[in-house]
């Protein structure tokens, strides 16, 4: 992941003093162009599949901009979109650029940089399951090379909606478009989430693309890992003398990973309705950020030395008991939700069941809170609480790690009242940054404690703004790094972990609704971590 950085930081960072301004570190500049320089992608097509729908040119495009803008690709870069509706290259690129006004990160568009790159920009139309689309592909990246420059490498992303995923890879097999055109040129293929919907048909799609394209060529994209917070947990963990001998069971009393939303499912009610919180959330972002938490230091960042140590994350999940399972059982580890009608930010909003795609009496779950517990050395004895739920009371996606009390305070109890234990918070988003609370004196005549915070913040601390996961990932493709992806055996290892809550999930009926809009979820979640003798973080 780092390399590039690594080895200028080691040649040049002796050499150059860092910049302070204002108490705000800043990389010298002659250190930020270098870096850049390794960091450009080189020539190269992106072929969107699914071109036409809202990842394309809310996400994809936008992000494109933002590298071009940052001069991180090539001149010779060139967009091909492909779906079925009958755009021309010319209104293809209008209807990107007007989301692109809307969506980039840095706004107002520059003309001088979308032009340039708009004119790499063009449309072939064609249906997904006709070979034919695929010989005009074929033809339309030859001659690309040819007059752009590409150099005949490929990066195909596969945006549509998960049915057409099978079609489409083996239609580039067929099409001969799995292969580099020359020695010396690259093919790689994105496929977006969901990667499956259980353990089989995750298993069925990873024999499909590996039976055309090799392990290598394959990024399985989870856009929380380009989160610049989420590749933070493994500066912070594996930058620090500080954290490493605390970061287990015997110092750490248990760990929470929030992912709250306030937005209910949008205009997405058809796709939420097959995937449900557990799918949409959990079994991708939410067990990547325990991996990140919870993993061994890597040897290197190089992409397989980390996903062989979040792989072992995985696989030390221990599964959840079928008797834990049950809504009703006193040991329940798990519990799902789904919201009614209620306010959100002073707003009335409907309930899931109201939502439009939606069944009025849908069984699909907008919340779940789990506890885990890792069969491993460091973790035995840790438990891990997730919980993840669309119209809560606010956005926040932030890891608690809660600390143990002190063996023995010597202050006595009427002293260290207002005293709770370390927890250390790091916020994904927003406020990105991190928490240490720690105890403290009151200042007074006497010893008085009160619990007080650290704070980190990134917006303070760093004068360059964090680029968006997606250019953070499109990037990795075009240089071929591969450590902010998946890999098959991840992927699997995360579904088989998930499937058998779904499997027991489809056995019971819940019922739902049974938490209002705006509320931190059912009575149930509580209920979870109560038990235990502990309580939810409020973010
Ligand atoms: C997507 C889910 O993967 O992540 C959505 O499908 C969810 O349901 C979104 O809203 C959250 O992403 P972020 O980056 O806004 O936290």
């Amino acid at each position: 992941m780092s390399v590039d950085r690594e080895r200028l930081a080691a040649t040049e960072v002796a050499t150059v003093p860092t910049e302070q301004i204002d108490g705000v570190t800043e990389l010298p500049n002659v250190l930020r162009e270098g870096l850049r320089r390794e960091r450009t992608a080189p020539p190269c097509a992106m072929i969107i599949f699914g071109a036409s729908g809202d990842l394309t040119s809310r996400k994809l495009v936008p992000a494109l901009y933002d590298l071009a803008l940052a001069r991180l690709l090539a001149s010779e870069f060139a967009v091909v979109g492909c779906a079925r509706r009958p755009f021309s290259d010319e209104v293809f690129r209008a209807h990107l650029r007007q989301d692109a006004e809307q969506f980039a990160r840095t706004r107002p568009l520059r003309p001088e940089v979308w032009d340039p790159f708009a004119e790499g920009i063009s449309y072939v139309r064609g249906d997904p399951a006709d070979p034919d689309t695929y010989r005009r592909l074929r033809e339309h990246l030859d001659w690309l090379d040819r007059t752009r420059g590409t150099c005949g490498n490929r990066l195909f992303y596969l945006a549509t909606p998960p049915n057409l995923f099978p079609e489409i890879i083996a239609q580039l097999g067929a099409a001969g478009l799995n292969r580099p055109p020359t020695p010396e040129s690259w093919v790689r293929i994105v496929i977006e989430k969901p990667f499956g919907h259980d353990l089989a048909s995750a298993r069925e799609l990873n024999r499909q693309a590996q039976a055309v394209f090799a392990e290598p060529q394959i990024y399985r994209i989870d856009h929380y890992l380009g989160k610049e917070t989420v590749q933070n947990i493994l500066a912070f963990r594996f930058s620090n003398r500080l954290w490493e001998p605390v970061w287990n069971e015997q110092h750490i009393d248990h760990v929470q990973i929030t992912v709250a939303e306030s937005i209910g499912v949008e205009d997405r009610g058809g796709y939420y309705e097959q995937a449900g919180a557990l799918r949409d959330m959990l079994q991708n972002h939410m067990l990547q950020l325990l991996t990140m938490v919870a993993m061994e230091p890597p040897v290197t960042f190089e992409a397989e030395a980390v996903r062989d140590e979040k792989l072992k994350v995985l696989r030390a999940l221990r599964p959840i008991p079928p008797a834990a399972l049950a809504a009703n059982s006193v040991t329940t580890q798990v519990v799902r939700g789904q919201y009614g009608p209620g306010w959100v930010a002073g707003q009335a909003v409907r309930g899931y069941r109201e939502e439009e795609g939606v069944s009025p009496t849908s069984t699909t779950e907008t919340y779940v809170a789990l506890k885990v517990y890792l069969d491993n050395w460091r973790w035995a004895k840790t438990p891990f609480y997730l919980r993840h739920g669309k119209r809560l009371p606010k956005r926040a996606t932030e890891i608690a790690v809660q600390f143990k009390r002190p063996p023995h305070l010597p202050f006595g109890g009427v002293a260290a009242a207002g005293l709770e234990p370390n927890r250390l918070v790091l916020r994904v988003q927003p406020d990105e940054g991190i928490t240490l609370q720690f105890g403290a004196k009151v200042p007074g005549p006497t010893m008085q404690l009160r619990s007080v915070n650290m704070d980190f913040l990134y917006g303070s601390s760093f004068l360059t703004p964090s680029p968006d996961a997606y250019e953070r990932l499109l990037l990795d493709c075009m240089l071929g790094d591969r450590t902010l992806f998946m890999r098959a055996d991840e992927v699997e290892q995360a579904w088989a972990f998930v499937t058998p809550i779904l499997e027991a999930w489809a056995r019971e009926t819940p019922r739902f609704p049974n938490y209002a809009a705006g509320t931190w979820g059912p009575a149930a979640a509580e209920q979870l971590i109560r038990r235990d003798g502990r309580q939810w973080h409020r973010p």
